[in-house]
């Protein structure tokens, strides 16, 4: 083993989604960034790649993006089965392509299509719909008899009306959205893996197709009606959008109501849940920050920093290339761990530690460079607004029960939060 090549222990750690529901992930995130912050993993079943940990090393990768590429392999975690299933079914490592799966040119053309929509200044003109949503969202909450599992209550259906709201996807259809996006990208939810482990590489191309088949049927109808009635929504603009004088092809059309879909979803709720769980936990933080709204956007950039949802994000090196005196060759793959980076000591003072008072939040949450967050505005304000409403009419809150996170080293938080509370 030369001195690049992680632990086994380790490195079997990090491809093994129950690690990320358990303190074992910040542990071995400590020991990386400081015995070994740029190794290499080598686990069987998964092509080796660099474990990138430390918070500058996560900056320089994501912020050079002609050296590091999305397109050229798996941009989350994949086991070579399921790299090769990828093929199989999109001739390419990938199940859709979205604007994570991109690369330039294609990258910035499809991006421009919604930056400006995402941008807070037209993000600001959402706010009254996302405050009506956030109302309904805590009048339902204060009408729970004094404790709820607030994940299951409040964090997962918040985000999920807001996003399909902005996509203007209508409620009845919401069940089937949540259930689609959990067929294609909950691929290391224990119940569902074991499901797919069990099929022949056949049955499960099939099975993909299907699902990336329904996909596509729901928003080709959204399409055509758009484009038949436009409406003030992302729909609207996605039917009508245009690259190189063309209308986007169906499967990159449908690759960005996927991501804006899935990005928007799960990453939000945890945020969310994070943000109740430190009211719940740290001792004099919901009295001051209660006392002060003026703090609610301090609680939630810490929160999102604490949460760090999305836990890593793959790229590959166009060429050789170093790296923290470490030689990287054409076509290595890389892990961003990002809720390494966000614990990272050199950045943040006790790390380890739940505090609103950090100035400036230097949180990686949201990645940077060319694939930055397109959604970090409307994600803050969601949040923002949510806890403005219900901080005022919560006077006290507390854990009744244990917390648990969910199983997955792409996007993860807490999957349960059962909470006492009382009303003011
Ligand atoms: C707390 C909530 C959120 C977190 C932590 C989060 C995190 C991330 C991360 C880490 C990336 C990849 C960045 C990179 O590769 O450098 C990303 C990309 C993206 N996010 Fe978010 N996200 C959140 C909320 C949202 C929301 C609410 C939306 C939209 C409704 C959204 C839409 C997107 C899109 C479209 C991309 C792809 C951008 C690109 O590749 O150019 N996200 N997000």
């Amino acid at each position: 083993m030369s001195d690049v090549t992680i632990p086994q222990e380790l490195a079997q750690k990090l491809v093994s989604s129950p690690t990320y529901a358990s303190t074992d992930l910040f542990d071995t995130y400590r020991w990386l960034r400081a015995n070994n912050p740029l190794g290499v993993a080598e686990v069987e079943g998964v092509d080796p790649f660099w474990v990138v940990t430390k918070h500058a090393d996560i900056l320089e990768i994501s912020r050079n993006n002609a050296l590091f590429l999305n397109e050229a392999r798996a941009t989350t975690l994949m086991t070579q089965t399921d790299v090769e299933r990828a093929y199989a079914i999109t001739g390419t490592p990938h199940y859709v392509r979205s604007l994570v799966q991109m690369d330039e040119p294609d990258h910035m053309k499809y991006r421009l299509l919604t930056q400006a929509w995402f941008m807070p200044a037209n993000v600001r003109k959402r706010e009254a719909d996302v405050h009506a949503l956030a109302k309904a969202a805590v009048e339902q909450f204060i009408a729970l008899p004094g404790q709820c599992d607030f994940v299951k209550d409040v964090a997962l259906h918040y985000p999920l009306r807001v996003v399909m709201n902005i996509l203007g996807v209508p409620e009845e259809d919401f069940g089937r959205m949540l259930r689609l996006t959990q067929e294609l990208f909950g691929a290391s939810d224990p119940d569902t893996q074991r499901f797919k482990d069990a099929l022949e590489p056949e049955q499960y191309r099939q099975l993909m197709l299907a699902v990336i088949q329904d996909f596509s049927d729901y928003f080709e109808a959204i399409t055509n009606d758009r484009r038949a009635n436009p409406r003030d929504d992302l729909a609207t603009l996605l039917a009508n959008a245009e690259v190189n004088g063309q209308p986007l092809p169906p499967f990159e059309r449908t690759g960005y109501y996927m991501i804006v879909a899935t990005a928007g979803h799960d990453t939000t709720s945890s945020s969310t849940a994070c943000a109740m769980w430190a009211l719940a936990t740290v001792p004099g933080l919901l009295e001051r920050v209660r006392g002060d709204l003026s703090l609610v956007p301090a609680l939630i950039e810490e929160s999102i920093r604490w949460a760090t949802p999305v836990k890593t994000f793959m790229r590959a090196a166009a060429q050789d290339t170093e790296l923290r005196g470490r030689k990287l060759k054409a076509n290595d793959w890389l892990m961003l761990c990002y809720a390494s980076g966000n614990r990272d000591e050199d950045v943040f003072e006790n790390p380890d530690t739940f505090d609103i008072d950090r100035k400036p939040n230097r949180q990686i949450a949201f990645g940077n460079g060319a694939h930055l967050c397109l959604g970090q505005h409307l994600a803050r304000m969601e949040m923002r607004i949510l806890y403005e409403e219900l901080l005022p009419k919560l006077k006290s809150v507390r854990l009744n029960g244990e917390a648990k996170l969910s199983e997955s080293f792409f996007v993860n938080g807490l999957k349960t939060l059962p909470i006492a509370f009382e009303l003011a």
